[in-house]
Formats: structure tokens, C-alpha cells, sequence
């Protein structure tokens, strides 16, 4: 992409510690040179604390029509009991994942110094549109004695197979190409059954990536003992969500993992944001952590066409060396836009 193309970013910088990761990494994208044209969108809790706005399909397109969405956190704090449940993860995040059809959500992890990973890498390829969080099920007899509630689980032959097919590409693009399926196909037989044969078929156009199965409770084993194994991991919406809080930690802390909501065929803007959450229990102290933040803006960049910019800034977050817990959300962001 030339120098002097400028990108249309909106961004949401949400909820607690949310605004102040964003901005952080806002202006360390901008210490590359790269142009951001960015439009703020006033999104989350304290908005619909404020108004009961949560996001509506006009503002939704709106969106759509970016060139790349940038966001921090939503949510309110743990219980807050002002917002039920659901009302902002489902109307605001999942609403922008499914209505732009965001199907991978793709989490690199790369271990820090002193971390259980340390120097290793590997991704978690989440499908991001299905399983457990398509919203399937309901309530009968609510508040009553005889109170059911299900909640199934979503798996479509389309969208197991394109999250397969995006993980099988990325691992591919190893120096080790290997893939390892995350599952519960010893319980979760009509999902496992179909993850495996997708995963078995696809992988045969894939002959160089060495390919291998964990169930999800022996992946948490294997995570935290010997996260070396892993190259891409590719499983469900629900398992790859609690695994990538579990690899987020044990690659340094939940801080610096960063994540790419992804529509690759881009019928809508991708989304970009850390794996963590609003975290309100640090919200206003300067300690939150940026490079979750900045690594998500590195991976926007990398969308967007900034090669160079995108792997500069990876780098200056994958080199850094200073210590983020005394340095804090302003120190971290000083010393990384200085070394760019
Ligand atoms: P959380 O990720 O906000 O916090 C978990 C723990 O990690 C907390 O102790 C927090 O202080 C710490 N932490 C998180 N980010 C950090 C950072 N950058 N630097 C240092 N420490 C950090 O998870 P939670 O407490 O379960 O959720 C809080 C709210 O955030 C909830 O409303 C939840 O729904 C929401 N949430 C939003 C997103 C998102 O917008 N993508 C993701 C996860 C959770
Ligand atoms: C994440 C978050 C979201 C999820 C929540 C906030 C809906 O935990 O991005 O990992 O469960 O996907
Ligand atoms: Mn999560």
C-alpha cells in the first residue's frame, strides 16, 4: 500500500481500561508513519448506562464500511448488576462478530521472558460465528420450580470448514507446519465427529502440516506444561475462548495477547482487539498493560497492507524488554514509540 494512503479506522475504545490500551496503541501506530483516518464510536457500558444505546443495525453498517475496526474492551465490571448479563457481549461484540461475519478469530501468542512459554510461539485459530455462542436455546417456565434452560451448540459444515481451511493455510506458513485440533470428541460426539473428518479432509490438501488431536481438559495439561508442541490450534467459539485466556497467561499474561476478528473474504471491516477485557479492577491506575493493544493495532496493520509497519511494530513489541508492571500503560507506550 503507498505511504500516502490514509486508512478509515473506527474505533471503540469501550469500557474501564479499554480507551486507555487504545489510545496507547493509537499513538504508537501513528509513531509508524502510517495514516489513520479514525472516526470514535461511543460504544459499551457506560453508553448504555448513559442512553440504553447498545448498537443499532444503521450504526452496524456504519462500520461495515470501515476500512478496519479498532477496539479496547466492553463490558461492565463483574458484578455490576445494572447491565444484565449478555446485554453488551451479545449486543455489541457478538452482534459486530456475526453481522460482519467476522468467522476467525485468530490469537498469536508469543511467550515472554520469564513466562512458561518463553520464546515460543504458536496461534489459536477460534471459529467465531458458531458453536455455543450462536444464541441457540431458551428459557421455559422462567423463575419457576420447573425452570428449563438449554443452550445447544451450533456447527455448520460451511463454517467448520472455512475455520479449518484458515488454520490449515496459517500453519502451513510455519517454519514447523503443524496443526493440532481442540475438541471434546469423546463427549461432544455430533460436533467432535464433524470437527474431525473437516479437519481430516481438508488437512489431505495439506500434506506438509503434521496434524494432531487433543481433547480440550488434556490441551490445558499441555498448554500449561509444554506449550512448545503447538504451532496452530484450531477449535471451537467456547473452547477457544477459555484456551486463549489459559495460553494468554501462561505466554506472559492476559496482557499481552492481542487478536484479529477476521472476515477474510472482508464483506465487512475486520475487527482488532486484545483478548483481554475491561479489566475495571485496574481501570484509572496506569497499570493496565498497552501491548495487548498495540499488538492487536500491529495485526490491524498487517490487514490493512502496512507490511513494514505492521512487522516493526510487532517487533518492537516482541523485543521489548522493559518491565511493564513498574513501567505501566505510559512508560510501556513511551519506550515503544522511542525505539520505533
Ligand atoms: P478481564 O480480562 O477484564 O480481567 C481479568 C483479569 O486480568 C483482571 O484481574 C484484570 O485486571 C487483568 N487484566 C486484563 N487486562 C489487563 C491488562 N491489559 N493489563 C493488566 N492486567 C489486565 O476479564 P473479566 O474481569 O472477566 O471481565 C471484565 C469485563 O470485560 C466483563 O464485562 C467482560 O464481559 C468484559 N470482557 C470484554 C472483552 C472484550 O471486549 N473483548 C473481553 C473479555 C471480557
Ligand atoms: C473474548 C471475550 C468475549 C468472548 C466476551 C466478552 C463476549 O471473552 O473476546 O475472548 O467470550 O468471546
Ligand atoms: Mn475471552
Amino acid at each position: 500500500m503507498s505511504e500516502h494512503q490514509t486508512h478509515r479506522v473506527a474505533v471503540i475504545g469501550g469500557d474501564g481500561i479499554g480507551p486507555e490500551v487504545t489510545a496507547a496503541a493509537l499513538r504508537v501506530v501513528a509513531a509508524t508513519g502510517v495514516a489513520l483516518e479514525t472516526t470514535e464510536y461511543d460504544l459499551g457500558a457506560a453508553r448504555f448506562l448513559r442512553d440504553g444505546f447498545v448498537l443499532d443495525d444503521a450504526t452496524l453498517e456504519e462500520l461495515r464500511g470501515h476500512d478496519a475496526i479498532l477496539l479496547g474492551a466492553v463490558g461492565p465490571a463483574i458484578g455490576d448488576t445494572r447491565i444484565p448479563g449478555g446485554v453488551l457481549e451479545r449486543g455489541l461484540l457478538l452482534k459486530m462478530r456475526f453481522g460482519l461475519d467476522l468467522y476467525i478469530n485468530y490469537r498469536p501468542f508469543h511467550g515472554v521472558a520469564g513466562s512458561l512459554a518463553a520464546g515460543t510461539s504458536f496461534a489459536i485459530v477460534r471459529e467465531n460465528t458458531e458453536g455455543p455462542y450462536a444464541g441457540e436455546g431458551g428459557t421455559l417456565r422462567y423463575n419457576t420450580a420447573h425452570e428449563v434452560a438449554t443452550q445447544g451448540s451450533v456447527n455448520t459444515r460451511f463454517g467448520v470448514e472455512r475455520c479449518v481451511r484458515y488454520a490449515f493455510e496459517r500453519a502451513s506458513a510455519l517454519a514447523r507446519p503443524r496443526l493440532t485440533l481442540v475438541h471434546k470428541t469423546n463427549v461432544l460426539t455430533f460436533a467432535g465427529n464433524l470437527w474431525s473428518r473437516v479437519v481430516e479432509e481438508v488437512g489431505r490438501e495439506y500434506p506438509e502440516v503434521a496434524v494432531d488431536y487433543n481433547h480440550v481438559d488434556a490441551a490445558c495439561i499441555y498448554l500449561v506444561e509444554n506449550p512448545a508442541r503447538y504451532g496452530v490450534i484450531v477449535t471451537d467459539n467456547l473452547f477457544g475462548d477459555i484456551l486463549s485466556d489459559l495460553a494468554g497467561a501462561v505466554t506472559g499474561g492476559i496482557g499481552f495477547a492481542a487478536s484479529a476478528n477476521l472476515n477474510p473474504s472482508k464483506t465487512g471491516a475486520s475487527l482488532f482487539e486484545p483478548v483481554h477485557g475491561a479489566a475495571h479492577d485496574i481501570v484509572g491506575t496506569g497499570r493496565a498493560n498497552p501491548l495487548a493493544a498495540v499488538s492487536s493495532a500491529a495485526l490491524m496493520l498487517e490487514h490493512l497492507g502496512e507490511m513494514a509497519a505492521a512487522q516493526r511494530l510487532a517487533r518492537a513489541v516482541t523485543d521489548f524488554d522493559g518491565d511493564v508492571a513498574s513501567l505501566g500503560t505510559a512508560g510501556v507506550t513511551a519506550q515503544l514509540i522511542e525505539r520505533l
